[in-house]
């Protein structure tokens, strides 16, 4: 696909992901219906689809029919609607604005947010558990479910947003705070390539390497989040900026300052590409990809 730009190929992979959402959510009429509007409104809400593209690049990186990848793209998707669902919450974020919106819990209140969170999470197993082309698809699901779940899980997304709110109003190491960024939004970002990879005929070593690559880039994307937080507007973000600064999180910026956190971005975003040389095939979309995340303005 490397003689197709980077920006057809991202609409593509994002129109692709969208009329997939559309089809596993259930019909807005469908009941019980306010849970479902909810579900709706936090997953076809927008957000720039970069967990489903990362997904489908990993695929095509090892030949992947990309309609076996429909099932993940989404999957991961939910979980991650979720996540922010839950994150934006008064007991955690506590934030009223998610992708230029109300955020869920102010838009169905409370109760139904947690609701259609958890709806999601459950979709997404439900999903990738359900379509299996051929029975020999079967083993590859499982090692899907099995690697989604961890990411997900307390060594992954659940795991770092518990530390996340630990470490409020708290002095952490460098050291630390890796820790967390790589649990709560470096372990999703990892599973995305993981899956890609396992939809297609990818050997140990490109495994390793999209793994290696990801790694990477899950710290620099949620590095990214965070310098945004302090340097951009809210209109261009469509989420409250200087949230971290108002609620005493440790980030980045913070930690080592903003500079140094750019740089780091950068070092970050050079290691990962630098991961992809040892993929025998086209890794060109993971390499914009790497590249849209580190230098991203919203
Ligand atoms: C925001 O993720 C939450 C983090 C993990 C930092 P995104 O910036 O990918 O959010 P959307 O999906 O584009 O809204
Ligand atoms: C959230 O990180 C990561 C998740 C697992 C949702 P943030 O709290 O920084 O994400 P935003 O800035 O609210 O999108
Ligand atoms: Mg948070
Ligand atoms: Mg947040
Ligand atoms: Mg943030």
């Amino acid at each position: 696909m490397s003689n197709v730009s980077f920006d057809t190929i991202q609409r593509a992979y994002r129109d692709r992901v969208e009329a997939a959402l559309e089809c596993y959510l259930a019909a807005a009429d469908a009941p019980p219906k306010r849970l479902i509007e909810a579900m709706r409104y936090a997953c076809l809400n927008g957000g720039k689809r970069l967990r489903a593209m990362l997904l489908y690049a990993s695929g095509e990186a090892v030949n992947a029919d990309p309609g076996l990848l429909d099932t993940a793209a989404c999957a991961v998707e939910m979980i991650h609607a979720y996540s922010l669902v839950h994150d934006d919450l008064p007991a955690m974020d506590d934030d009223d604005l998610r992708r230029g919106k109300p955020s869920c819990h102010i838009a169905y209140g409370e109760a139904t947010a947690i609701l259609a969170g958890d709806a999601l999470l459950t979709l997404a197993f439900e999903i990738l558990a359900t379509n299996s082309t051929t029975p020999a698809d079967v083993p590859r699901r499982l090692q899907m479910v099995r690697c989604l779940a961890r990411a997900a899980g307390t060594a992954g997304m659940t795991g770092g947003q518990s530390l996340d709110l630990e470490a409020v109003g708290r002095t952490l190491s460098r050291e630390h705070l890796a820790t967390i960024h790589q649990r709560k939004t470096g372990a999703l970002i990892k599973a995305c390539v993981q899956m890609g990879g396992l939809s297609g005929d990818a050997s140990s070593s490109e495994l390793a390497a999209l793994e290696q690559y990801a790694q990477h880039l899950g710290i620099a994307f949620q590095i990214v989040d965070d310098i945004l937080d302090e340097v951009s507007t809210t209109a261009t973000l469509g989420k409250t900026s200087g949230a971290d600064r108002a609620r005493n999180k440790p980030t980045y910026p913070s930690i080592i300052g903003l500079e140094a956190s750019k740089q780091l971005a950068e070092d970050l975003y050079r290691q990962a590409i630098d991961c992809l040389d040892t993929l025998a095939k086209n890794a060109y979309t993971l390499r914009q990809l790497a590249e849209m995340v580190v230098h991203r303005t919203y």
